[in-house]
Formats: C-alpha cells, sequence, structure tokens
C-alpha cells in the first residue's frame, strides 16, 4: 500500500512510497484511511527538526490527525464494520509513570511516551492503518469529512479544561477570552469559547483572506496589530502562535487572576518590553497563571468528539480550505495565503 513517510530527523526526506500492509500486531481494527490533516508538527518533522521513526526502523508513517473507515473491527464488537474513526494519537509510556497508570498519558512524566505519526509508532499517512479498539473513537457519521478536525479539536479541548481548573482555584466568574492566532488551532479554541459562553476575541496577523470572516461568523471580534492594543483586559487567553513577543504580551495584558494557557510552541525570539523579572512581578503581583498544554487523553477526546458534533457544519467545512491527494502530499505541505486546515485525502467519504 502507500504511504508517506520521512526519515526523522533528515530534512526533506519525505516520500510517498510502497510499505507492506499494516501488521496485524498494531490492533486488531483495520481502518480504510480517508484523509489525515496537516499542522505545524508535521512540518517540523518534514523539514528534520521533530520527530522519531519506531525502533529499529530508519522512516516514519507520517500523520496524526486521522479520519477512516472501519474495514474489520476485530474480535472486541465495539465497533461496527463502515463506522467513522479517528485514532488517538499518544500511547502511555511503558513504566508507566503515575499520570499515564491512571489514564492521563497527556501529562506523562518520564517523556517515554509514544506518538502515531510523531513518535516512535507509525502515522495515519497510509492506504490502510491498525489500531487498538480502545483507541479508536467512533465519530458522529454526520461530520463526514469534518471529523478530521476532532485531533486539534482535542488538542484545544484540553487546554480549556487545563484553563478554567486554574482559574477556578479562587472566586472566578471569567468573561472574556482572547484568542492568539486564527490557524485551526486559535479558530477552534475561539469556538470552544463561544461554546464556553464567553465573549471571544481572536487575533491574527491576517488582514485578508479566510480567517477575519471565519472569526465573525463565529460571533466573536476578529484584531490585528499587537496584544498590546487590543482595547481590553481578557479574563482568558488562549495563545496559539508560540511567538515570545506575543506570549510575553498576552502574561502581561490578561486580567488579574487570569490565565494565560499556552498551546503553541516556538523558540529563539527576542522579546521587548518584558524582561524575566518582570514576568515574576505581573504574575505574583496579580496572581496570574501561565499554563501550558500538550496532547489529550481520552476524557478530552470524549468532549471534543461532542463539542465537534454540536458546531455549525458549514462553518468546520470552511476551516477545511484545501484537500490534496496523497500523490501531491509535497503541494500540501507548501503554506498557502489562503490556507486554514489542509489534509490529505487518501479516499473519499462515502461508504
Ligand atoms: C499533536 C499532539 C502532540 C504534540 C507533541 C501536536 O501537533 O497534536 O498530539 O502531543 O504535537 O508531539
Amino acid at each position: 500500500m502507500k504511504a508517506i513517510t520521512v526519515e526523522p530527523s533528515k530534512p526533506d526526506s519525505v516520500r510517498l512510497e510502497d510499505v507492506p500492509e499494516p501488521d496485524a500486531c498494531n490492533g486488531s481494527v483495520l481502518v480504510e484511511a480517508i484523509a489525515v490533516g496537516l499542522c505545524g508538527t508535521d512540518l517540523e518533522i518534514v523539514q528534520g527538526h521533530y520527530g522519531w521513526a519506531p525502533s529499529g526502523e530508519s522512516r516514519l508513517i507520517l500523520g496524526h490527525e486521522s479520519l477512516g473507515r472501519v474495514l474489520e473491527p476485530g474480535p472486541r464488537g465495539v465497533l461496527k464494520t463502515g463506522d467513522l474513526v479517528v485514532g488517538i494519537v499518544r500511547r502511555p509510556d511503558p513504566v508507566p509513570c503515575p499520570n499515564c497508570a491512571a489514564g492521563e498519558w497527556d501529562m506523562c512524566q518520564n517523556g517515554r511516551y509514544t506518538e502515531r505519526g510523531i513518535k516512535e509508532i507509525h502515522g495515519f499517512m497510509s492506504e490502510r492503518w491498525r489500531i487498538e479498539p480502545e483507541y479508536a473513537m467512533k465519530i458522529d457519521e454526520s461530520l463526514g469529512l469534518l471529523g478530521v478536525l476532532l485531533e486539534p479539536t482535542t488538542v484545544v479541548t484540553k487546554a480549556w479544561e487545563q484553563v478554567m481548573a486554574v482559574g477556578n482555584r479562587a472566586f472566578w466568574e471569567p468573561c472574556t477570552v482572547l484568542v492568539t492566532g486564527a490557524g485551526p488551532i486559535g479558530l477552534l479554541a475561539a469556538l470552544l469559547g463561544k461554546q464556553h459562553g464567553l465573549e471571544v476575541h481572536v487575533l491574527d496577523r491576517a488582514q485578508s483572506g479566510p480567517k477575519p470572516d471565519l472569526v465573525r461568523s463565529l460571533g466573536a471580534g476578529y484584531h490585528t496589530g499587537s496584544v498590546r492594543e487590543v482595547g481590553f483586559e481578557p479574563d482568558i487567553i488562549i495563545e496559539c502562535t508560540g511567538d515570545g513577543q506575543v506570549v510575553a504580551d498576552s502574561i502581561r495584558a490578561v486580567k488579574a487572576g487570569g490565565v494565560v494557557g499556552l498551546t503553541g510552541v516556538g523558540g529563539g525570539e527576542e522579546i521587548d518590553g518584558l524582561f524575566g523579572g518582570d514576568l515574576a512581578t505581573e504574575a505574583v503581583l496579580s496572581n496570574k497563571v501561565i499554563v501550558g498544554c500538550v496532547n489529550a487523553n481520552k476524557r478530552h477526546w470524549y468532549k471534543a468528539s461532542q463539542a465537534l458534533a454540536r458546531a455549525d457544519r458549514s462553518w468546520l467545512a470552511r476551516l477545511v480550505t484545501r484537500r490534496e491527494g496523497p500523490e501531491h502530499f509535497a503541494r500540501a505541505l507548501e503554506k498557502e495565503a489562503t490556507d486554514v486546515k489542509v489534509v490529505v485525502q487518501f479516499s473519499d467519504v462515502c461508504d
């Protein structure tokens, strides 16, 4: 079968190639791939900055934002042939650490977790893939191709859960949220902000293209420029750019007692106007919390599937701005100005 593979740490080693059918030891459920979303992590892997092949192999099948249809449900009887499923990304570490033992693998303490398409287990960018039934999330059939948005939705579901948990350490009635970055993660964070009943604002550099309208049609405010210029003090900031300046500005801009949830990673930028000690002053004297969030556990996957099922389908459909066949994966990896979420489409969604 065809798969998109990469040699981790080797820039531009990505290629479409023939690989053996998925081995039964990868799970009793056999799935036909429909689509796989691309994100910044995939780009980092392709550029050789991130990613690990399975032990004893040199190449990794890419892809962690999956959607597929069950071909063989396996012996356990939970899934049926034809069900639409999305594969959970992370597996607990083998020790396991207390968090992984308790099913909270997203909070793994020893870093020995594995992740499909990212860290030591093959991903979902192949015509067929196998998965253990307990890691296959069945999704609402009516979502169709939009089920490919489930994985990024799980990431922001966790971020929201963490932010709310931290905020509730004291008396807290949040009204406003600022989301920085209007990529797929930022837009899905904004969607969840609306579902939480908050006044939502999104900040991005884009002055044109699909982002301003996507934000406004959610009933949220759209801002360009810097966090310092948004004109209000957000109770919550969900930071989705990973840009050092935006992070520093967010810590300063969030209201006293507020929470900044970080979902993006970056590195190396010089920060203007806020130094280490100032960060402490901001956080200490105003009871501010900065919480970093990565990945998602099964509770977040369940909540995210509910959130996606509740969302307006026509709005979600506007997030998937480009679909490319696997033979055009190189084109899929190139950023175009109107891109929000680009997916590699392996087969049609119809049963
Ligand atoms: C994925 C997460 C993963 C993280 C770090 C993100 O792109 O969505 O599932 O934990 O990368 O590898």
